[in-house]
């Protein structure tokens, strides 16, 4: 896993984003996303918080920062798979503007579970003051 991680970093198209908590006397990673980008299309492939600091915003700030840098870098579309359990997610994904793209079954182990494929559309500043 580390060292997926390690070959992510030198991945022209490979983005990790950490937030770090740094009002603690030893600043302490909280969080991180880790997405990947193909031209003009992207994957959040992993997203989570410390258990200790969820539902304060760390997993809304990790996903809209990574939107605004793809945004930036090209990127239209944003995709991620989630377990179609995982509600707390779903919430957090759907409030910020994800909409649902198709199921795939048995995409989990551990425990087997299908996935619900998530898509965000990316509109650059010019089409959204164009728009209807
Ligand atoms: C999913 C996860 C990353 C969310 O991180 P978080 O920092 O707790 O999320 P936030 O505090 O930024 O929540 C933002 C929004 O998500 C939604 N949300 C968060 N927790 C929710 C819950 N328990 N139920 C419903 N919606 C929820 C809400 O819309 C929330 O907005 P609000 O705080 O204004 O109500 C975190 O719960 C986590 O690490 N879970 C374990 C790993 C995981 O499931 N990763 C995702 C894999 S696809």
């Amino acid at each position: 896993m580390e060292s997926d991680y390690s070959r992510l970093t030198s991945n022209l198209g490979g983005m990790i984003l950490v937030a770090v908590l740094d009002t603690a006397t030893t600043p302490k990673v909280v969080g991180f996303a880790v997405f990947h980008r193909i031209i003009d299309e992207a994957e959040l492939s992993n997203l989570a918080v410390d258990p200790d600091h969820q539902h304060q915003g760390v997993g809304r700030v990790l996903v809209e920062e990574g939107r605004k840098r793809l945004l930036e870098a090209g990127v239209r579309r944003v995709y991620l798979e989630v377990r179609v359990s995982n509600k707390n997610a779903q919430g957090l994904y759907y409030s910020l503007g994800f909409g649902l793209h198709s199921l795939r079954k048995d995409y989990y182990r551990n425990p087997n579970e299908d996935a619900y494929v998530l898509c965000l559309t990316l509109f650059p500043p010019e089409v959204l003051s164009t728009a209807p």
